[in-house]
This record gives C-alpha cells, structure tokens and sequence, in this order.
C-alpha cells in the first residue's frame, strides 16, 4: 500500500510547482533549507566571481526536422568578468567557465529539473562539501551553494551531474561542460588562445526517428559495455566542421561520453602533439600517432594547420580497437583548412614545471592499496567485492590527511570466467575526486594483451590525471598526495553505467 507521507524533498517539489497557497508562510521558512545547511564558506569575505548555474530541461535543434528535447545547464555571470562564461553555439552543453587560480568562486546552483541533482566539477580540488557527491543532492526546486577558491593549474576541468544512480542519464541528456583555468605561466608561452584555442569535446548518443534521445540502460548490453551511441556529436553537433586558418591551434579533446573509448589521429596519418593532460601541461610536448580518450579524460594537442595545403579536409578519426563498439573506423570532426597566409608556428620545448611527487615518498611505497575490479554476483560491477553506499567507507578506503600513497586497480579481466564470459571482461576508467594523480606503473597479465595492445600506443601517462585507464587483465599503479581538506570523496569507474550501478566507492581523509 502507498503511504502518502511527503518528505522534504517531495514537499519542496510540491512548492516549486505552486503548491505554495495551500501552505502558511511559518510552515514555508521551516522548511526551506538554511543557506548555512549545505553550505560551508571556505574563504572569507566575499567571492571574487559569482554565478548561477540552472539544470533544466529545454529544447535544441540539432538536425534538420524536430528539435530534441535536452536537459541543460544554464549559465548567468552575476559578478565578476563577463566572459567567465562562455556558449558553445547551438550546443546544448553548458557554458564553459573560465576562472584564474586563486578566485573565490561561489555557484548558486538552481535545480529545475523533474528530478534531484548536484554538479561536481571533474578534476578540481575542492573541499569536499564543494565535490558534488551523491549526499549532497537537492532535489527540483532547490539550490545548493557552492563556495571554494580555485586551487589547480591551468587545464581543461569540467563540470556535470553526480546524483546518486543517475549521473548516465543526465549527462547523456545534455548536461555537463568545460572548466577552464588559465594562469600567467600559460599565458607566457604563448600558446594559441582566444579563437585558436578550441574545445574539442566529444559524445556519441543514439536517437530514434523523431530526434529524440534514447536512454536504455536496462538492457544488458548497455548494463555490460555502458551506453554506446550510433552519433558522434563534438560540442554537441553532428557531422562536425571546423574552419581553421593556416596556423597552430590548441585543441582540447575531452571525451564526454557515457562509456565510449576512443581512438583518435589524423586520417592521413599525422602524428599528434600532446601538450596537456586532466591535470594540465606536461612538462614537454609528446608525440603520439594516435591518442587513447577513455570517458573523462582530457588531451590538449597542438597543431599547425599551416602545414596542410589550402582546402583540405582533414579528418580526426576514430581508429578501429578492441574497446566495447570500437570495430571499425569512423569520423570524429573534419577541420577545413582555409585558405590564408601561413602563420609562424612553434611548440615550446618546455611547457612547464611540475611538483615533485616520487613514489619513494609514499608511505606504502612497497604495499599499494589494492582495488580489485570485477563483476559480483547478481552481474554486478564491484571493486573490492563492494558497491556504493552513500555513507559507507571500509577500513581500506581511509587515507590521512598530508599523506602520500599509491593505489594499484586492479582488472580481473577475464580470469577465474568461464569460456564465453567475454563480456565481462571490461576496461574500467577509475577516476579518483578531489585530486590529481600520477600514473606510476602499468602492468599486463599474460593472456589478456589482444585489447590492452590495440590501445596502449596512445595511453598518455606523463603529467597529471584525475582518470585512468584500466585494461581488463591491466593493475595500473597511481599516486597521490591526499592534501588540504579531509571529508568524504569518491573513487568509480568513468562508465556512467558502471558507475550508476554501483561501482562507485567513498574513500575518506581523516585528519591524524
Ligand atoms: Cu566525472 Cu565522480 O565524476
Ligand atoms: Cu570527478
Ligand atoms: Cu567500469
């Protein structure tokens, strides 16, 4: 029998859609929630940067016929410079905010959609009452208030939903974007900005005949391999065209999909400049014939469209691998080469100057904490046997504050399945909240290199990452300095759908 007891959260609900005379103006402010509540000033004073963030649905155009109805984050500069934020055109991703380190940023973020929310800025060290974890949500109707100073390097962050269960549904409906920091080290290197500094972010959807999205996970091939699209969208677009001048271009490739793995070079074979990983610039540029994106991560390349003649069409492609849907050959976007004057080109040598962070100074140097991914029972992702649970942290997923450790995942891979349990053999993209890692070692059991081979060519370890990589039959062994803030963070798998079914974990800094 259904017991109509409304709670906070439904009687909100009822209030935002004008339940509102039906209740006296005491029984309102009672229930609103305090600003104090669920919020914790960091720093003092008053933030240097303030914006509003909305989650809502809407509608966009992006094929001919029907409009497809989308949910999208809504931005407004309510203090500070106006280009914080900037639209991507025609797109339905959110703003792309653009903040300098050291600014106290506050974001009111308003929840207008049908369901609970809260946004978690990918890749930033922030408090942990700022991270966006599943706790935190608020349902339709309310606002969360995040206040926190920028902290990290200049690189390509972003930003997207984290309720608990359905972060894969909200992302693929539209929401997520760009964060980017800018310091004056980057500005020194006279890197290409403004207009030749291009986010390149790239989701593949499916969508029925109607244009319209179409979110099935209950499927079991969706619950195995995570959804998997038909449409390569980049910055929302289908079929994407970039007009570039002969000139170096930095290209930020950030891989929003729910759970695609990609493969990407140049269709004519061109070698690819990395300068810049999830947590920034590398120390020097990279050379890679093709660049591994697994969901989350980011690559900044560079590129001299100057060495093309005018009028080409260049393709980035997606390259056939072993990853879930990755069989064949297909575009990502084309870049068309106009036809103007050369322009000087040159790539720094030297990028920039990292922190020293050397396994030697872990204090489990020599016994890494690991975690051991695998399907449960019930055909279920687990790490170390375990599934989220919104308060739960085992003794194993405590760290104290100030200390340095490294963590090894772990890929079951195939071992211990029977014949025909292919399926189960996954790559996991583990990604850690609340800081930025350096990967320390990679190592492959024998028997399970056909997938790891068809991709590791284009793993990028150098620099800093808040996501990895993990190939079935893979340990990969991070590192990480646990500074700062203690609280409550998060460690899953990059596969919404992984990570919405429960591979998923808290970990927990402890203060000594
Ligand atoms: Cu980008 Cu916990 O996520
Ligand atoms: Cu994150
Ligand atoms: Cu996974």
């Amino acid at each position: 029998m259904r017991k109509y007891v409304m709670d906070r959260r439904q009687f909100l609900r009822y209030l935002a859609y004008g339940g509102i005379f039906t209740v006296s103006q005491p029984l309102l402010s009672a229930c609103r929630p305090l600003l104090s509540e669920q919020t914790a000033t960091e720093f003092h004073g008053d933030p240097d940067v303030e914006i509003r963030l909305t989650a809502k649905p809407d509608v966009q155009q992006i094929f001919t016929g029907s409009p497809t109805e989308i949910w999208r984050y809504q931005g407004e500069v309510l203090k500070g410079p106006s280009d914080t934020l900037i639209s991507l055109p025609g797109s339905y991703l959110g703003p792309t905010i653009s903040v300098k380190p050291g600014t106290q940023l506050r974001v009111y973020f308003a929840n207008e959609l049908p369901e609970q929310s809260i946004v978690h800025w990918h890749g930033l060290h922030v408090p942990d009452h700022a991270d966006g974890h599943p706790r935190l949500a608020v349902g339709s109707g309310e606002t969360y208030v995040y206040n926190y100073r920028v902290m990290d390097r200049a690189g390509t962050y972003w930003y997207h939903p984290h309720p608990h269960g359905r972060t894969g549904p909200q992302v693929y409906l539209g929401l997520a974007g760009l964060f980017l920091i800018h310091d004056d080290e980057e500005a020194s290197l006279d890197l290409p900005a403004g207009e030749k500094d291009l986010p390149i972010v790239i989701q593949d959807r499916i969508f029925d005949r109607t244009n319209q999205l179409d979110y099935n996970r209950s499927g079991m091939m969706s619950q195995m391999l995570g959804m998997l699209g038909d449409e390569i969208l980049v910055n929302g677009l289908p079929d994407a065209k970039i007009t570039v001048d002969r000139g170096a271009y930095r290209l930020r490739l950030m891989n929003g999909s729910n759970a695609r793995i990609y493969k990407l070079a140049w269709d004519d074979g061109t070698p690819l400049h990395v300068i810049g990983t999830d947590g920034g610039l590398l120390e020097r540029p990279l050379v890679r014939d093709y660049v591994t994106l697994a969901p989350a991560q980011r690559l900044d390349v560079w590129v001299d469209f100057g060495a093309w003649e005018p009028g080409t069409n260049l393709q980035m492609v997606n390259l056939p691998s072993a990853a879930p849907g990755g069989g064949s050959e297909f575009p990502i976007f084309t870049a068309s080469i106009q036809d103007t004057v050369r322009q000087a080109a040159s790539l720094p040598e030297r990028l920039t100057r990292h922190e020293v962070l050397d396994s030697a100074q872990a204090v489990n140097a020599n016994a890494p904490r690991v975690f051991t991914l695998e399907m449960g029972r019930g055909m279920r992702w687990t790490i170390n046997g375990r599934q989220f649970d919104m308060k739960d942290v085992a003794r194993d997923e405590r760290v104290q504050l100030g200390d340095i450790e490294v963590w090894e995942f772990f890929n079951q891979g195939s071992a211990g399945m029977g014949m025909g349990m292919g399926m189960m053999s996954q790559p996991h993209p583990m990604h850690v909240h609340g800081l930025q890692f350096k990967v320390v070692e990679r190592r492959i059991d024998a028997g399970e290199e056909r997938a790891y081979q068809s991709l590791k060519d284009g793993f990028v370890d150098e620099g800093w990452h808040d996501t990895i990589l993990v190939m079935p039959g893979e340990r990969v062994r991070i590192l990480m300095h646990f500074k700062d803030f203690s609280g409550l963070y998060l460690y899953h798998c990059h596969i919404l759908e992984h990570e919405d079914m429960g591979m998923m974990r808290n970990y927990q800094v402890i203060t000594p």
